[in-house]
């Protein structure tokens, strides 16, 4: 089903669309993770992975919890997006030769994976407001918050330690 699919027809269903699109996007990522928390040399980035890996569980189950509120099923739709994004960062890393530059390369694939994840999350808090379930939105606000947290982590990590070490 493709985004502007006709089986789109009110905001509700584009809210249930893309929550769907997160809640594969997610599941994604529970997968990505162990391999980037692998090929981190940096202890911070390593455990910060780590702790995002376990944040990034619970996101799954938060999103199951809005679909039962919401009185949908729980399934995802394929999320490009997402997919291309996991796949330049498999690319990418690929490439790199010296442990320090591959910490900078996965520092900015994780934020790039963050900011997919913040502009879905913002959309659906704002969706969700506008259809009348703040329950809906404040479950999805503590996603965002913890996407948001890992951002200004990751760029912590670059900005103090690993770019520094790469260059
Ligand atoms: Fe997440
Ligand atoms: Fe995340």
């Amino acid at each position: 089903m493709g985004l502007f699919s006709r089986d789109i027809k009110t905001l509700d269903d584009l809210f249930v669309h893309q929550l769907r699109d997160i809640y594969y996007a997610e599941k994604q990522i529970v997968q990505a993770l162990p391999e980037m928390i692998e090929k981190a040399s940096d202890a911070g980035l390593k455990q910060g992975f780590e702790t995002h890996l376990g944040e990034t569980k619970n996101h799954v189950k938060r999103l199951e919890q809005v679909f039962k509120m919401h009185g949908v099923e729980a399934k995802g739709v394929d999320c490009p997006a997402i997919d291309g994004i996991i796949e330049e960062a498999d690319d990418v890393a690929g490439e790199v030769d010296d442990n320090a530059v591959l910490d900078a390369a996965l520092i900015a694939a994780a934020q790039a994976v963050e900011h997919y994840e913040m502009t879905r999350y913002g959309t659906l808090i704002a969706w969700a407001k506008q259809l009348g379930r703040p329950d809906c939105a404040s479950v999805l606000q503590q996603n965002l918050d913890e996407e948001k947290a890992a951002d200004a982590k990751l760029t912590t990590l670059a900005e103090r330690n690993v770019n520094r070490k790469a260059a």
